[in-house]
């Protein structure tokens, strides 16, 4: 079949046919050797003994047999170590290559005949065959890779000397703690915690609606982060080429048994042998990271209210009812997200002009509602139309991907044949920045990037570009083997550095289906076509905290699934977790059924304007979430056990999750359910519904009719919320809401207001709790008591039957 067969086939997604034709595709998988080294007999290679050392910046390097190992702590605490010479930089990850070399930090003799590099959090071990343990400053180990393996061109064979450009494959084998969790590894729909089994490390769309068991999807990242009593660790092996991870968790002896470790075993295709470890707590290790890759954009604040997408508005006019809809109910819409259908025969940068006759005008009337658009930008680009000519003037070798021949790689996406321009070369990120100038003409606030993998329908077999495809890689070279999993990291580039240039003073929204390590930098992304079903909503939840623990801290999923109807209990219950996520958006297929709340019934309806409502009201809250991400790393969601690493039974519950350091959220993911466990962090927990207290740590039993869900805050937080009566003009009306302290203690939290749309950072204010006669009174930094905070919690009530520390 080619690809306007399969388009078709896609739009009839629903039938049984189209999804036959849509996996058959999938499954087609024709090796791509054409163009690509052939790969010839190999040698396998380890470093061999140690042979001497010499003390380097930040450590030193260590000279194996076959092999040298450089190790170097940086200022402010992470780790970098790389074998066979390689460097911290260039890297797509790590702008820079990374902080300066610790000089505190020096090489010094073991035990063992092995050497180590001391440093203030971890101690660096090396053993005499090149096994590397990180140590914390008490000598517990947190993770020890085994001295690794490279596979070679054997001498004088056809792909000798090409180096790893050609494909030198590696090896690494890593043990952890028994009691070790293993997360991260981008986004995974069969997490948070990640079970045994192999994870692949090569952006995929799966073509079709995903569910727990697909794997890869969209986002991968050779980031993982470790989670044992003995510490936290994240671990990045900096290398863009396809890999393997394979996990086992461990097991602990009973009784008088051994411990099996857990192990981690990371099979990479090519691309240097280098890494980065941060230890530490959970928050720590976060902000180490976004000190390494980049801090994460702060969506503008309309960004962090309810948005509404579809494919297949069909028209303006349709776009107008549904935005009337949500108006004349009352129900607040921050966006409308416009799909493919609103381009000229889904060409990118052009408009369907008699269904969308002025999109100008429909984006001002849209605002003057208080209602954005933000459009879809896909990266292929249709051959033979102008932006394809205009791309082809671009540098000496035109804006798109060519084969070892020169010919222009032409694939099949949505309107036909394409080019896809080559994101890893800087003068196509300029280019491609600038047409986002017509987005901006046509009246867009922010634009939604997708098929970015890139995906090809056709004919390559795999359903992206050829491996073989050449590619810029800033000034390196090479070919789409590396290039691949940093393809949609180059476009978000593009599109954020454009939006930049052409309007400097707004913070630009932009969010990605795929991308890498550092991908924050220019903005976030959603969890893509994720499957109409409860295993769907599970899985959209898993997504966001994945990603969330590597970096990228603003994400959600579609709103009752991409394909099909959900049930109105689906729905409602999908609403309700999406409501406390970062991107609150309700997105569905051509072939889907209706998204608008009212389509489920007026029961559905009155419960949704209820958490419509909250979610404005607690805007303010993500618009603080969202500038502490910035400022420290910490994604707003987070998993259960980000203050209580050690708290083991939190480390297994994955059905509930933090919202920033206040509140606690525990979704209903099954039908039928009326009342729910949920697991507590140590310390006091209020019901925010009933007011009733809980002590942790230890799981209750909670009510969770149709109408909410639990969420919980956390004794002494404060979160800032919209005053009641307030509107929703930026900054205004907000308020400190202050959950009173357990009895005899004491708390706080800080509120950053939406300093405009520009990129200041914004003042963080912070306020204290704390009982006073008898009363829970709210104090700014300077000590005055704040008369408009709300206080929450001070008359709390235990539920009959529920004590403390429910186990
Ligand atoms: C992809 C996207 C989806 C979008 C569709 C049409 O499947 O993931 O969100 O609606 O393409 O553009």
């Amino acid at each position: 079949m080619d690809g306007r067969d399969l388009v078709r086939a896609l739009k009839g997604f629903g039938t049984e046919g189209g999804r036959r034709a849509w996996r058959s595709a999938l499954r087609n998988r024709r090796a791509d050797a054409a163009g690509l080294p052939r790969r010839g007999p190999e040698r396998a290679r380890v470093p061999g003994l140690l042979a001497g050392t010499e003390p380097a910046p930040g450590g030193g390097l260590l000279r194996f047999a076959r092999s040298e190992l450089l190790v170097r702590v940086t200022v402010g605490g992470a780790v970098f170590w790389s074998w066979d010479g390689a460097s911290a930089g260039p890297s797509y990850a790590v702008p820079g290559g990374g902080p300066e070399p610790d000089p505190r930090a020096v090489l010094e003799p073991d035990t063992g005949g092995g050497w180590r590099v001391v440093s203030q959090r971890v101690t660096v071990g090396v053993s005499r065959y090149g096994a590397v343990e990180v140590r914390t400053p008490g000598g517990a180990v947190l993770r020890r890779e085994l001295p690794p393996r490279w596979w070679e061109p054997h001498p004088g064979g056809p792909g000798a000397g090409a180096g790893a450009r050609a494909g030198g494959r590696w090896m690494v084998r890593a043990e952890v703690a028994a009691d070790a969790r293993f997360f991260g590894l981008g986004g995974r729909a069969g997490g948070p915690r990640l079970r045994d089994g192999a994870y692949r490390l090569w952006n995929t769309d799966p073509g079709g609606a995903f569910g727990p068991g697909d794997d890869p999807l969209y986002i991968t990242m050779p980031v993982q982060l470790v989670v044992a009593d003995a510490g936290t660790h994240l671990v990045f092996h900096d290398s863009t080429w396809d890999g393997r991870v394979l996990l086992r968790e461990g097991e602990e002896g009973a009784g008088s048994g051994p411990d099996r470790p857990g192990t981690s075993e990371l099979r990479m295709d090519g691309g240097p042998l280098r890494c980065w470890v941060l230890a530490g707590t959970p928050a720590r290790v976060l902000r180490g990271w976004a000190a390494l890759t980049g801090a994460p954009a702060v969506p503008p604040a309309w960004a962090l209210g309810y948005q509404h997408a579809r494919w297949g508005f069909g028209s303006a006019d349709e776009v107008r009812r549904v935005v009337a809809g949500y108006r004349s109910r009352g129900l607040p819409l921050s966006a409308v997200h416009l799909d493919i259908d609103h381009y000229d025969g889904h060409r990118v940068f052009t408009v369907d002009r008699e269904r969308f006759p002025d999109l100008p005008g429909l984006a001002r009337e849209l605002d003057g509602a208080g209602v954005r658009l933000v459009s879809i930008v896909d990266p292929a680009v249709k051959v033979g139309d102008a932006v394809h000519a205009a791309g082809r003037e671009v540098g000496a070798q035109g804006a798109f991907v060519r084969d070892a021949a020169g010919r222009e790689v032409q694939g099949e996406v949505w309107p036909g044949r394409c080019a896809y321009p080559d994101f890893t070369c800087p003068e196509v990120r300029a280019w491609w920045g600038g047409l986002y100038a017509e987005r901006l003409a046509q009246g867009f606030s922010g634009v939604w990037h997708d098929m970015n993998e890139p995906v090809s329908f056709a004919p390559f077999g795999e359903t992206t570009l050829p491996r073989s495809a050449r590619h810029a890689l800033d000034g390196e070279g090479g070919d789409h083997r590396a290039a691949h999993n940093v393809y949609a990291l180059g476009m978000a580039r593009a599109g954020w550095e454009g939006l930049v240039r052409l309007r400097p003073g707004e913070r630009p929204f932009l969010f990605s289906r795929s991308g890498w390590a550092g991908m924050q930098r220019y903005g976030g992304t959603w969890s893509g076509d994720v499957a109409t079903g409860w295993e769907g909503l599970r899985a959209s939840l898993s997504l966001v905290l994945g990603l969330g623990l590597c970096g990228v801290p603003y994400s959600g999923p579609d709103v009752g699934g991409f394909g099909g109807s959900p049930s109105p209990e689906l729905y409602l219950r999908w609403l309700q977790l999406g409501a406390y996520l970062p991107l609150f958006r309700t997105h569905s297929a051509l072939w889907a059924g209706r998204r608008e709340p009212w389509e489920f019934g007026p029961e559905v309806e009155r419960h949704a304007a209820a958490v419509l409502a909250e979610r404005e009201r607690l805007r303010p809250y993500f618009v603080t979430l969202a500038h502490l991400a910035r400022r420290t790393g910490a994604p707003y969601v987070r998993p259960l056990w980000w203050g209580d690493p050690g708290d083991r039974a939190l480390r297994d519950c994955e059905d509930a999750f933090l919202l920033g350091d206040g509140l606690l959220v525990a979704p209903v993911l099954e039908p039928g359910v009326e009342r729910r466990g949920v697991r507590l962090p140590r310390g006091r927990w209020y019901d925010t519904a009933t007011g009733a207290a809980y002590e942790g740590p230890g799981r209750v039993l909670l009510d969770a009719p149709a109408g909410r869900i639990p969420v919980l805050a956390r004794a002494g937080a404060v979160l800032a919320v919209r005053a009641a009566g307030a509107g929703a003009e930026a900054g205004g009306g907000v308020v400190p809401e202050a959950w009173a302290p357990a009895p005899g203690r004491g708390g706080g939290g800080v509120v950053v207001r939406e300093p405009g749309p520009g990129f200041e950072p914004g003042v963080v204010e912070r306020y204290a709790v704390r009982w006073s006669g008898g009363e829970v009174v709210v104090e700014d930094a300077a000590g005055a008591r704040v008369e408009d905070a709300v206080v929450r919690g001070a008359d709390a009530v235990r539920p009959a039957g529920v004590g403390p520390g429910q186990a």
